[in-house]
């Protein structure tokens, strides 16, 4: 990869050692991506966040680390609510290893947000096509997909080191031959809800590490189906979790496929087409039923998966008004989302609900405690028996209410 004289000293070391890391991370990435160059990036989203994933070896590597971002930065979420972490139960050792790497990240200049949702952030705006370095798969997927910025899936390092640098090689999906379609995905009935993150639960097992495009009409119409922001968010992340997606198109829908230059596949004849039907989602829903048509036991409810938006907070606090929860349910947002909503918050727990931020019932080692969790996300369906060793049901926002409230 070529690097300019600057990046050559950088690399060289004269720029201090963790600038001559980072650099060395770029160069390496850009060798073996074959890109041509650097380029500048506008933010940075750095995963590899919580003590549960990254462990002593991270924070070690980590607390290596000297000097300030050049770019807007902000993390994925940790392994706990950061001012709140005593309510979900979690361990002394635990949090204070979480509260060192929170100490390291806020040292380098990185906003102490932690999300899958830094699109929601005041001051943290995207444009369409500019080029991030994000990490959280499910914010990849919404900057590529919904914003039509450009980004690659970054691991911990490579996220900070373009942090740090300001630049990321050029490569993958910074380029626009690496966005095409390469599967079409076809839906012919009306979708609303859950339904998208269950949609997007089984087309990440059909696209792997695909770039789906959606042909998404109503049942018996040819006019398109038009999801809100929050199912296109749900629809990614469930994506990115049952398979690798981190770019999708949905025709007439997402910025890209919108545009007089996009190449739409034409069908059977250039890509692989798929249909989904209502009895497959039906499959993914069926998983909160036992063979005898009786509602799985849970002890746990969760929502905000990707972390909640302030509608969705809306569409939770209306559900729960009047209402009383009878076992543990958790409403994962960012810290900013919550603070900017007091009543919202308020309302959902005054059920006795839970509105948790910073954090989530995978990247934690809150849920591990419990057997079973009823949740409303694709991409929990996918993640939580492996990352939590607990099983999964999946339901409606209404189920995960009524379940919560002891109504099933
Ligand atoms: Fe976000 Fe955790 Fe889901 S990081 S997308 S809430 S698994």
């Amino acid at each position: 990869m070529y690097l300019t004289k600057e990046e050559e000293k950088i690399l060289a070391g004269e720029e201090g050692e963790t600038l001559q890391k980072a650099m060395g991370i770029l160069a390496a990435l850009g060798d073996i991506y074959e890109a041509d160059s650097l380029i500048p990036i506008r933010s940075a989203q750095i995963s590899g966040v919580s003590y549960k994933t990254i462990g002593d070896a991270g924070l070690e590597w980590i607390s290596d680390l000297k000097g300030t971002v050049k770019v807007p930065s902000v993390l994925n979420p940790a392994g706990m609510d950061t001012e709140n972490w005593e309510r979900l139960k979690i361990d002394p050792h635990f949090a204070a290893k979480q509260i060192e790497i929170m100490d390291v990240f806020r040292s380098l200049g990185i906003r102490p947000q932690c999300t899958c949702t830094p699109y929601y952030l005041k001051g943290f705006d995207i444009s369409f096509g500019d080029h991030l370095a994000w990490g959280e798969s499910s914010a990849v997927s919404f900057a590529n997909s919904v914003l039509g910025a450009r980004t690659n899936r970054e691991g911990g390092p490579s996220a900070i080191s373009a942090a740090l640098i300001g630049k990321t090689p050029d490569y993958g999906l910074h380029l626009a031959e690496n966005r095409k379609p390469t599967v079409v995905i076809r839906t012919e009935m009306s979708l609303s809800g859950s339904d998208f993150g269950a949609l997007g639960y089984l087309a990440g097992k059909i696209a792997g590490s695909g770039i789906p495009y959606f042909e998404m009409t109503d049942k018996g119409k040819t006019e398109a189906v038009v999801p809100k922001r929050d199912e296109l968010k749900a629809l990614g992340a469930a994506m990115a979790a049952s398979g690798a997606v981190a770019l999708y198109h949905i025709k007439g829908v997402t910025p890209e496929a919108c545009r007089k230059d996009f190449e739409a596949p034409s069908g059977d004849r250039e890509a692989e087409t798929v249909t989904i039907e209502r009895k497959d989602l039906d499959g993914v829903y069926e998983s909160a039923f036992t063979e005898a048509g009786e509602s799985v036991p849970t002890d746990l409810v969760t929502v905000g998966c990707p972390h909640c938006s302030a509608e969705e907070l809306r569409e939770i606090a209306s559900l729960l008004e009047g209402k009383t929860v009878v076992k543990e349910f958790w409403i994962f947002t960012s810290r900013e989302v919550a603070g900017d909503n007091p009543d919202l918050v308020g309302k959902i727990e005054a059920s006795g609900a839970k509105v948790v931020c910073d954090t989530c019932m995978v990247v934690s080692p809150a849920a591990d405690r419990f057997s079973c969790v009823r949740v409303n996300s694709g991409k929990a369906y996918a993640y939580v028996p492996g990352m939590c060793g607990a099983g999964a049901v999946f339901g409606t926002l209404r189920s995960c209410v009524d379940d919560a409230t002891g109504k099933r």
